[in-house]
Parts: structure tokens; sequence; C-alpha cells
């Protein structure tokens, strides 16, 4: 998105001994792809809600970290239910998810904000609930990376053979220069703020693309292939058969 001409703003490296950590775990779509009425984010995976499986792995890798579910509004009562049989969701904050997931993280920002007036030295990992493959290791790697850049994307390289349709024919595409964005996407605080103050244009895909246009250079650091987001039906039977490996290691 970058020109020549354009920009870079400086980031200096964060001061690690006052970092706090914030994290909005995405859960306001409705999970149309993956069909079965209810929203993929509370469907159980091994008889765990999707969405918990997040809350634990940054829960290990911080129990400080503050957890803001920003949530679909048709999900509350089940929210309610998921939070008296898994203990381990006590202290997660809830806030309302928006028309899209742009306007779900804006919401989240507010809250924060609104909540904790937003202090200096502030990281947010913005997080799909539809990865519940997250693990501590990823999450690691992602807020050291932050601290150093003020902004962390983790990618993994494609696999597969491409084709780029350029001027209505399919070419061939070397997938060498294509990397695969994950979550949890990591920015200090006041940069996501300025990249979500600007007007969202349709090319935003993502918190990356957001902060990139306000002149940010995004750093990157390794996903990993299990990271993938749970979005047709069957991905929760791959999700359910990787979450059983993990468990079993
Ligand atoms: N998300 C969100 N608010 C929205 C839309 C999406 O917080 N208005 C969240 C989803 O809950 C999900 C993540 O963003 O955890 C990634 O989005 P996606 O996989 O597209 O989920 P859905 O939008 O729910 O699914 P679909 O596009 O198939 O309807
Ligand atoms: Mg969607």
């Amino acid at each position: 998105m970058f020109t020549e001409n354009d920009i870079v703003k400086e980031v200096p490296p964060a001061d690690g001994a006052s970092v706090r950590h914030y994290v909005l775990l995405m859960a306001g779509g409705s999970g149309l792809r993956a069909g079965g009425g209810v929203p993929k984010q509370m469907r159980p995976l091994n008889g765990v809600p999707m969405l918990v499986y997040s809350i634990r792995a940054f829960r290990k890798e911080n129990v400080s970290s503050k957890i803001i579910l920003v949530l679909n509004d048709s999900c509350l009562d089940d929210w309610k239910r998921i939070q008296m049989e898994f203990p381990e969701t006590e202290g997660v904050e809830v806030c309302s998810g928006g028309v899209d997931r742009l306007g779900s993280v804006k919401n989240g920002l507010k809250y924060i904000r609104e909540t904790y007036d937003a202090p200096g030295n502030v990281f947010v990992s913005v997080h799909d609930a539809a990865r519940p493959m997250v693990d501590v290791e990823l999450i690691r790697r992602g807020l050291e990376t932050a601290s150093r850049n003020g902004t962390a994307v983790p990618v993994v390289p494609e696999v597969n053979s491409l084709r780029e349709c350029v001027q209505g024919h399919w070419q061939s595409a070397d997938r060498a220069n294509f990397r695969v964005v994950q979550t949890p996407q990591i920015f200090r605080f006041d940069i996501l703020e300025e990249g979500y103050a600007a007007e969202m244009r349709p090319e935003f895909t993502d918190d990356a693309s957001v902060c990139e246009a306000a002149g940010y250079k995004i750093a990157l650091y390794d996903g990993s292939p299990e990271n993938f987001k749970v979005t047709e039906p069957l991905d929760f039977v791959m999700a359910e058969a990787v979450l059983k490996a993990k468990a079993d290691i």
C-alpha cells in the first residue's frame, strides 16, 4: 500500500518493564460460511466452546493480560452459560460487536479508551476467536516483535501454487512473493487507534492494512500452519483433530 513518497513513521522500542497488554478477542461475527445456525465461535470443539481456547492461550501467556471479548449481541446468553461452566473465563470483559470486523475492532478500541483511559505503553492484540489453535509461543513471538517495532503481524508461507488475474488473463504467480496473514495482530494502542480514526476504505482487509495506511511499517513474525481460521464446515473437523493432537503432546 506504500508508495515511494510515503513517509514511514518512526516507532521507538517499548520500555519492556511497564508494558500492559490488552486482548481484543473478536467474536462479533455470524459465521455464515460455517453454517449451522449458531455463530461458529460459540460452537464446541471436542466439548469446549471455540472461543474458550483463545482465552486459555492468552491467560497462559500472562494471567494479567486484560481480555475483552467483542461479541455478537445474539451470543450474550450463550456467553453467560459458558462463563458458568468454564471458570477460566472469569474476568473476561465484554463489549458489543459491529456490523463488520473493522466496526467490531473500532468498538473494542472505544471500550478500552473509555474503560481504561488508554494509557501509554499499552499493546493490543487483535485476535480472531475463530483461530482457537493460537498458542503461547506464537503470542510471545508477536509481543516481542510488537515491543520492538510497534506493530506485529503473523504470517505463514503459501503452500499452494498460485495464479493471478492480470488484465483479464490468469497467469502463474510466484508464491515466494506472498505470505498468508493470521492473527493475533499486535499494535501499540495509539497506533491502532490512529489507524482506526481514519475513514475506512474498501481495501482495508485487516488491522495491518488500517495501520499501514496511517503510515506505519508492519513488522511480520512467524505464524504457524495450525493457527488457521475456522471458516467452513470441514475446518471444524480439522480443528478438532489439531486440538486433540496438541492436548496429547
Ligand atoms: N468478526 C467480528 N465482527 C464482525 C465480523 C467478524 O468480530 N462483524 C470476527 C469473527 O467473529 C471471527 C473473526 O472476526 O472471529 C474473523 O471473521 P470471519 O472468519 O469472517 O468470521 P465471520 O464473519 O463470523 O464468518 P463469515 O464471514 O463466514 O460470516
Ligand atoms: Mg466474515
